[in-house]
């Protein structure tokens, strides 16, 4: 399984903040935003990735992730040269798919709690498997419907008169299928390739499943001022409760054995004194040492 990181699009709710600064390069709290999907990944268990932003911006990505090495990944880049929709990701990372199924995670959507993901990634076999969570605002997203039997029977973007609750959140599996679905779409009528239209495509075929995300589930997108806010105060509410870190790709890295105790070791050794650095060697290097 390849994964992508979508980190594109002009960030221009988030302006002035996005003068200097791409939307997945802003805090969430303790860290850059792009952590938190980039560790939802690594959780999964994939570690061939590529980062998709605009031609200004994959710079910065490239100096805060470099080659993926320190996670025990290999991370390729590619740009996005115009914001032509989400579904754009997979012709540009056409070559970098190549035969292999694919998942693509938006750099803007933060996911906590359960291990859903995971399982859904080794279950995964053909077709498409997207998710669907309850929203109180779901004229915003990608809106599923489901019958009485729980299966999919729509599912459209953005609206105005949402036939459920359930929004789809930005991470979606697919197989090779994919590259040819993508390829044969027409540009919607915001001039967009829409992960919506792809996803109708495999409804259509009968081949994707939506697994519900259930309660104990938490979907954040960051991707407004108010909901960067929102997310930035519950990573810290969680944080300080449990004593843990959320979106921490060094340690995710270490517990998918990505990288051995040593090498953590001396990538903690590189950074500097900080609170971030505390909890690697309090709470992940002393804690193996101690099971060891
Ligand atoms: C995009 C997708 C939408 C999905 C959402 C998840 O919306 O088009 O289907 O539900 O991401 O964050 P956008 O972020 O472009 O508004």
């Amino acid at each position: 399984m390849k994964g992508i990181i979508l980190a594109g699009g002009a960030g221009s709710r988030l302006y002035p903040l996005t003068l200097v600064a791409s939307k997945q390069l802003q805090p969430v709290y303790d860290k850059p935003m792009v952590y938190y999907p980039l560790t939802t990944l690594i959780e999964g268990g994939i570690r061939e990735l590529c980062l998709i932003s605009t031609p200004q911006d994959l710079p910065r990505f490239q100096q805060l992730l470099g080659n993926g090495s320190r996670f025990g990944l290999s991370i390729e880049y590619r740009e996005q040269a115009r914001p032509e929709g989400i579904a754009q990701a997979f012709l540009i990372a056409e070559s970098f798919i190549g035969r292999n199924p694919v998942t693509l995670i938006l750099g803007d959507n933060i996911f906590y709690g359960g291990d859903t993901f995971q399982r859904a990634f080794s279950e995964f076999k053909t077709g498409a498997t997207i998710f669907g969570y309850h929203v109180h605002d779901p004229e915003r997203y990608g809106v599923v419907e489901f019958d009485g039997g729980g299966r999919a029977v729509s599912i459209e973007e953005k609206p105005k008169l949402p036939k459920s609750n359930y929004a789809v959140p930005g991470l979606y599996i697919y197989d090779n299928d994919v590259v040819p679905i993508t390829k044969a779409l027409k540009p919607s009528a915001r001039g967009e390739l829409e992960i919506t239209a792809v996803n109708v495509e495999y409804l259509r075929r009968g081949s994707l499943r939506v697994q519900r995300l259930n309660r104990g589930f938490a979907w954040l997108d960051a991707g407004t001022s108010s909901s960067l806010h929102d997310a930035s105060a519950y990573v810290q509410t969680i944080e300080k409760r449990a004593g843990i870190k959320i979106g921490c790709p060094e340690e995710a890295a270490f517990r998918q054995h990505f990288v051995s105790l040593d090498q953590l070791e001396s990538i903690i050794a590189a950074m500097p004194q900080c609170e971030y650095r505390s909890y690697l060697e309090a709470e992940v290097v002393a804690e193996a040492r101690r099971l060891k």
